[in-house]
């Protein structure tokens, strides 16, 4: 048993792709269980690629990888991605799969996304616009068009049609917006079919099968786990376990047949999109943290918000996703400070609050109780062992394992391949 699950512990964005893109080499699998368009995972080689949809694994010729029924694809962006790899000489012919069972995200799915945000106000979630949350609402009412379906053009023709009929009357009638042509998505999906045949298969007996011949498969998170649907800063959240629960709804695999579970913290805190942020910095400490770290969406381009590391919502993620050990990212950026922060308890109406709340109304009410560390004022950048990392660095790291109870096994240190220090 040597599968492992890499997932994120904050709100996205903590490095996953950069982490994933590292272990890959000792895994035979890359498999990708949850989300959509919506991640953006970076991957720094020669070169900077931004993978949405396809597992960060991907780089590395020798990995296979799958896209699960958990996913929502968007044929689109996907088309691009597989374009981009094919373009810088990566090719992913006979070792990339995509579950027949994964829903597609269709233009309704983008349109009504956009729709419910604007009419939401100043209530919105900031969501991406990459139609998430109206693919999965539609999955679970049962009204879903699913990648397998694709295989036969004149259902999959029908079935367009008759579930358009219906958007487009919620997208006139009770958002006002344009409705969309049905003809020309009809055209389009037809022809993403064509092109997306050659990758679908069905994933689950496909993988069940490798692991049985004892293949190594590294299952991917995307988001982070307080943007799980059910254990997120609900309504602020995504529309899928992000977590690692995820893994055996979206890909099929138990997760008994998980050896390790690894989760990836940045050690501050960003957010990106609206909902509670506890130790969000509105603060030259908060721009430092944006302007070092080059927090802005590989999504959308959105400013990310910053903070300080949430001790309290590590141990809540920890907690729920049963994590073996910790993955530090963007330590390089605390490099300059003179004194770094970390919560370690809330305060809620004056009273101590150790527990992370369900209700968003009492996480914005959140005074941060922090303890203070020295800055270690040196680069880290170059550092490949723990003991070669300043004191300062050593003791916030030590201080961060004390705070979650779980050993911190990798330390990332830069951007590029190889900037990262294993314990
Ligand atoms: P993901 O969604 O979890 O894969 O993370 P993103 O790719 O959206 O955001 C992480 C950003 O931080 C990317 O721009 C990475 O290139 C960058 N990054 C990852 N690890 C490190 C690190 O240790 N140091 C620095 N300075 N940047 C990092
Ligand atoms: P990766 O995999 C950071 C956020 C959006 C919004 C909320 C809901 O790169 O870590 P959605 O479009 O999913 O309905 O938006 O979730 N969000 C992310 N934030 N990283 C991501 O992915 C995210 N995917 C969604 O900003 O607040
Ligand atoms: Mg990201």
């Amino acid at each position: 048993m040597s599968s492992i699950c890499v997932v994120g512990l904050q709100w996205g964005d903590e490095g996953k792709g950069k982490v994933v893109d590292q272990l890959t080499s000792r895994f035979d699998c890359v498999a990708r269980y949850q989300g959509g368009a919506n991640a953006g995972h970076t991957v720094i080689t020669d070169k900077k690629y931004v993978l949405h949809l396809i597992p960060s694994g991907i780089l590395h010729e020798e990995c296979v990888c799958v896209i699960g029924n958990g996913v929502v694809l968007d044929p689109e962006p996907f088309l691009q991605e597989v374009d981009g790899l094919e373009a810088a000489g990566i090719s992913v012919k006979g070792r990339l799969w995509l579950s027949d069972r994964a829903h597609l995200v269709m233009p309704h799915h983008r349109a009504l996304d956009k729709a419910q945000e604007a009419d939401k106000g100043d209530k919105k979630i900031g969501t991406t616009g990459r139609g998430i949350g109206p693919c999965y609402t539609d999955k679970v009412s049962r009204t879903g068009i699913r990648v397998g379906e694709l295989l036969d053009p004149v259902r999959f023709e029908a079935r367009v049609r008759e579930v358009m009929a219906i958007k487009n009357r919620w997208l006139t009638e009770m958002f006002d917006s344009e409705a969309l042509d049905v003809d020309q998505v009809v055209k389009d999906y037809l022809a993403h079919g064509e092109r997306l045949r050659p990758y679908i298969r069905d994933t689950i007996h496909y993988l069940h099968e490798e692991m049985s011949h004892g293949k190594r498969v590294l299952f991917e998170g995307a988001q982070g786990s307080l943007l799980d649907i059910d254990f997120g800063t609900y309504p602020y959240v995504t529309s899928s376990n992000s977590t690692a629960t995820g893994v055996a709804t979206g890909i099929g695999v138990s997760l008994r047949r998980l050896k390790t579970i690894f989760g990836v913290v940045k050690a501050y805190t960003t957010r990106v999109g609206e909902g509670p942020f506890p130790t969000e910095l509105f603060d030259k400490d908060g721009e430092d943290l944006a302007r070092i770290g080059h927090e802005f969406g590989a999504t959308t381009g959105r400013p990310r918000r910053c903070g300080w590391l949430d001790a309290v919502a590590l141990r809540y993620a920890l907690s729920i996703n049963d994590i073996d050990e910790l993955i530090v990212t963007k330590l390089d950026v605390l490099d300059t400070f003179e004194r770094i922060r970390i919560c370690t308890a809330y305060e809620i109406d004056g009273q101590r609050v150790d527990v992370f709340p369900s209700r968003v109304d009492e996480l914005e009410k959140v005074k941060p109780i922090y303890e203070d560390y020295e800055g270690w004022q040196a680069s880290t950048e170059a550092c490949t062992r723990f003991e070669e990392l300043p004191p300062a660095a050593q003791t916030y790291l030590l201080s961060m394992e004390r705070l979650a109870g779980v050993p911190v096994r990798m330390i990332s240190v830069g951007a590029g391949r190889g900037a990262i220090i294993e314990r």
